[in-house]
């Protein structure tokens, strides 16, 4: 009997680890396990490894791995650990902002917490949901392994039913965010490797049959049709399964196959659309016999036609920001509800309605507010710089982020674009990787717009810029970062720029910008001082309107955040200084070119 129950606990982890993440985690009956965890640092996985350097025996090693978070007993046991009398951090949270001696670790660091937890109904299921953990997370329950997480950015869960007790559970995470060659991203980025479990973590209690996926949005180019699907997990697979909008009194039921899955399409009328103008969400409900859930979803088509963006069938321009996930006067990872409502009130300030989020999926609390404040999003998979294209490891993990994020995102009507990269280097590998990237998307999600910051040159005629990029062809908007007056000449140099976008295709600037020192003054050709960036932001404006195609553009960047290549003393101190608001959060003057510039674009759209 004991071989059979040890092969179900490892069936259930292989499972564990591929199963899809719990859809509309917030409109679940959560407990949060938020708050201080005890934490061991450990630079030379002594929590892992014993001094062999072998995987703990536990007949060899009666201690064992930190992961079994041992106590002493006797007087005399020997255990060289103690998550009780350990330092604690704050979770959610990045490690290097809650501790100056951590401010540049890389490495492994044990997390533990104590929770009890009594299940309401017996015959319930439980899960422990992670929204991330930058880079790897191994996570363990009362000394049993649940499953290994790569990946910094996007959520995931482990069934814990069977190994939960009322009292005391010890739930140990080993969260190690040391970069890899061939990792997801790779080991060089403009931006702070911010490691931990950096954002929430709950208990998610749920039916013993219940509704897992779903998706529901207006079927491609339909503003009459709503298309989608549903998956049960649990015993009880085939069920009959309602989708209602009570808003418009609208109820479909459908009955889900021997899989749990049901597939549908239905007419729907009196819709009001979602736009930036009315970010109309409904409150839907799904309900089973055994399992109802409920969340706020907008309606509304996306698409592009020739070299326009339609939302909802109209032409749209994308007045646009770069965002990090960082909060600059703190200089750590953004993840609350408040943090969200700090940085998308900033971009509305700036007469936004569209933000780019850069350069991997965001907290859950950015898309969702942006659904309620109708700002368009384009959301990105850190397939950033050198990645290893030719690496098929690589890929597998770029592929899985993709679809988690996708998972996570798809009825969010804010979220119009998915970009598959950002600067990738020109090559049959990486042409490859990111076309079967573009596909994979597409046969998740056919509704959205696909991208990515293509490469263009400029070696040919002077001051003659060229996109020329293979991917362009698998793109419906091409996009891509431009640099002219800052890494590219001076901010006149604008004034002399032509550009040839040899595609009739929606084109969005992804990023053009400069640094400056918020506070800083001078002439406009004083390097670091808030009047040059002013400047360059007129000039590139200017340029960027002579582009027939221009339908969009998302500058670098909303706010100065933390990198550890940016080394300038006394100017950049390891912070990027593009933002148009300074790390302590005040404004530079290119906040309010910017600002005008997009009113403007507002009232003629209105006209
Ligand atoms: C690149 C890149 C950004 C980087 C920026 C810069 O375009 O996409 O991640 O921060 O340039 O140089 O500041």
């Amino acid at each position: 009997m004991k071989h059979f129950s040890t092969f179900l606990l490892i069936f259930s982890l292989l499972t564990a680890n591929a199963q899809q993440v719990i859809t509309n985690i917030p409109g679940r009956h959560l407990f949060t396990l938020n708050g201080k965890w005890h934490y061991i640092i450990d630079p030379y996985e002594t929590g892992y490894y014993d001094y062999r350097y072998k995987p703990y025996d536990e007949s060899k090693h009666p201690s064992g791995g930190f992961f079994l978070d041992k106590h002493q007993t006797s007087k005399s046991e020997l255990i060289e650990y103690n998550f009780n009398t350990s330092p604690g951090l704050i979770v959610p949270g990045d490690w290097n902002s809650q501790d100056n001696k951590l401010l540049y670790y890389e490495g492994s660091i044990w997390y533990r917490k104590l929770f009890d937890y009594k299940k309401s109904n017996p015959k319930h299921r439980v899960f422990v949901h992670f929204g991330a953990a930058n880079y790897e997370a191994d996570v363990y329950l009362n000394g049993q392994k649940l499953g290994k997480h790569i990946g910094g950015f996007t959520p995931f869960d482990y069934e814990i039913t069977s190994l939960l007790k009322d009292k005391g559970n010890s739930l140990v995470v080993m969260v190690n965010n040391q970069r890899k060659r061939d990792g997801v991203p790779t080991l060089n980025t403009d931006w702070w490797n911010y490691g931990g479990i950096t954002r929430n973590v709950d208990v998610v209690e749920v039916p013993e049959t219940f509704i897992a996926d779903y998706t529901i949005q207006l079927k491609k180019g339909h503003l009459n049709e709503i298309e989608g699907m549903v998956r049960l997990n649990g015993p009880k697979k085939s069920q009959k399964v309602t989708i209602s909008i009570p808003e418009i009194r609208l109820s479909h039921t459908v009955i889900t196959n021997a899989h749990g899955v049901a597939h549908f399409t239905f007419p729907v009328k009196k819709l009001v659309l979602w736009s930036p103008e009315n970010p109309k969400l409904y409150n839907v409900t799904v309900s089973a016999a055994t399992d109802s859930v409920s969340e706020p979803i907008g309606f509304r088509t996306i698409r592009a036609r020739g070299t326009d963006i339609l939302l909802n069938g109209k032409p749209i321009f994308l007045r646009g920001i770069s965002i990090h996930e960082e909060i600059p006067i703190r200089g750590r990872r953004a993840y609350s509800k408040e943090d969200a409502q700090l940085l998308l009130g900033w971009a509305k300030e700036l007469n936004c309605n569209y933000v780019r989020l850069a350069h991997y999926p965001h907290n859950e609390n950015m898309v969702r507010l942006a659904d309620k404040m109708g700002i368009m999003v384009w959301e990105e998979n850190p397939v950033y710089w050198t990645i290893l294209f030719n690496n098929p490891e690589t890929y597998t993990n770029a592929e899985q982020q993709l679809t988690d994020e996708i998972n996570r995102d798809k009825n969010r009507a804010s979220v119009i674009i998915w970009s598959m990269g950002n600067e990738t280097p020109i090559g049959k590998a990486r042409n490859n990787f990111l076309r079967k990237l573009a596909d994979h998307a597409r046969s998740l999600d056919s509704t959205r717009l696909i991208s990515a910051a293509l490469q263009f040159h400029g070696d040919t005629i002077p001051h003659h810029l060229i996109v020329d990029d293979p991917f362009a062809k698998h793109v419906d908007v091409v996009s891509f970062n431009e640099y002219v007056g800052w890494y590219d000449g001076l901010p006149d140099k604008c004034d002399s720029i032509t550009w040839d976008i040899p595609y009739n295709k929606p084109v969005i600037v992804s990023e053009f910008g400069g640094g400056a020192v918020q506070g800083m003054h001078g002439d406009t050709l004083t390097r670091w001082t808030e009047e040059f960036q002013a400047s360059l932001y007129k000039h590139n404006l200017s340029m960027l309107s002579r582009i027939p195609q221009w339908r969009g553009v998302s500058p670098w960047i909303l706010c100065d955040f933390r990198s550890p290549k940016r080394l300038l003393p006394f100017i950049q101190d390891g912070w990027n200084r593009k933002g148009l608001i300074g790390q302590n959060g005040t404004k530079k003057k290119a906040f309010y070119i910017l600002q005008k510039f997009y009113k403007q674009i507002e009232q003629q759209e209105k006209k």
